[in-house]
């Protein structure tokens, strides 16, 4: 069986349910403050382990009880932990606002995921095989994403990055990525373009990112599903309707789900089908690890809704 390396941070998530965001100046009453496993490498770690692969988690955490939380929460999602470092200091953190329709905004404090270094990576990543998948994110620093895909490449794994949270990148950041999953944020970013806004401006904006580097790119748009784009056109993926309780972790849910069915031998567009229902299964869901689905909820709501392929609403 291969395996999942998940190279990323490890939060703990601090989420207040709020009427709105607040203003400068502003002091609003919120909702009771609840603490979730969180982070995007860790959310993805656990969303993959729970869908039923093989994963490790490669990060760095604080000496701190946030951090044996963290731990405890991998553990049990059924990640192996041994490639988690510790550091003196505090663990990473996120401070969350979560908004009636599910929506949220987001404060990290990196913590010690800002620590994790290339070196910890290279001796963490010592027993890659080829076939095996490294999941990254940008929420550890640049040049440790940068040297896990470039170690990752030169294994024979496959490379997924996850460009989130949207950061600037350097023209050749993309060379060892295999597949790109950006959000429409994020895509933004690394084009220097707007968000796209309709079928048309997403499959343009999806090539363009291929012509970077990667070979596939998934383009996730939320509530309008995905867009996946390799050497054929750039097709549009269903979303799922559901009722959103909460979106925290809905992309690392994707990108999980994304990776395992990967694995498993699906062609692009059947697992980005199948992440579509994944991320949709999570936002019903409070919270980031909380939330992430097992394979038989994510079967049950694939089978509820027949694919019906067609351009992004
Ligand atoms: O993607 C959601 C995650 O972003 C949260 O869990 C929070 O920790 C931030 O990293």
């Amino acid at each position: 069986m291969s395996t999942i390396y998940v190279v990323g941070s490890l939060n703990a998530d601090y989420a207040v349910p709020v009427e709105r965001i607040p203003r400068v100046g502003e002091t609003l009453p919120g909702g009771d403050l609840a603490v979730y496993p969180g982070g995007k490498g860790a959310n993805q770690a656990a969303a993959a382990a729970r869908l039923g692969a093989a994963v490790r988690m490669i990060g760095q955490i604080g000496a701190d009880a946030a951090g044996r939380f963290l731990l405890d929460s991998l553990r049990a999602a059924g990640v192996d932990v041994s490639g988690i470092g510790a550091s003196p200091g505090a663990s990473g953190s996120a401070l969350i606002y979560v908004l009636p329709d599910g929506g949220n905004s987001i404060v990290v404090s990196p913590a010690a995921n800002a620590r994790l270094t290339p070196s910890d990576v290279r001796g963490r990543l010592a027993g890659l095989r080829r076939g095996d998948c490294v999941l990254c994110q940008l929420e550890t620093p640049l040049e440790t994403a940068a040297a896990a895909l470039r170690i990752a490449r030169a294994a024979g794994a496959k490379t997924i990055l996850d460009p989130a949270p949207a950061r600037p990148l350097a023209a050749d950041a993309l060379r060892d990525v295999d597949i790109l999953t950006p959000n429409e944020t994020e895509c933004a970013m690394l084009l220097g373009t707007p968000p796209p806004a309709n079928h048309a401006q997403a499959a343009a904006a999806a090539n363009a990112l291929r012509a970077l580097g990667p070979a596939a790119v998934v383009l996730k748009l939320g509530e309008r599903g995905c867009l996946a784009a390799d050497e054929r056109a750039p097709r549009a993926i269903e979303p799922f309707r559901v009722e959103a309780v909460d979106t925290t972790a809905a992309g690392d849910t994707f990108n999980a789900a994304l990776a395992v069915r990967l694995g498993a031998g699906d062609a692009l567009d059947a697992a980005a089908r199948w992440a579509n229902a994944a991320a949709a299964v999570s936002v019903t869901r409070q919270g980031a690890q909380t939330s992430a689905p097992n394979r038989a909820e994510v079967e049950k709501l694939l089978a509820r809704q027949p694919p019906t392929p067609g351009p992004i609403p």
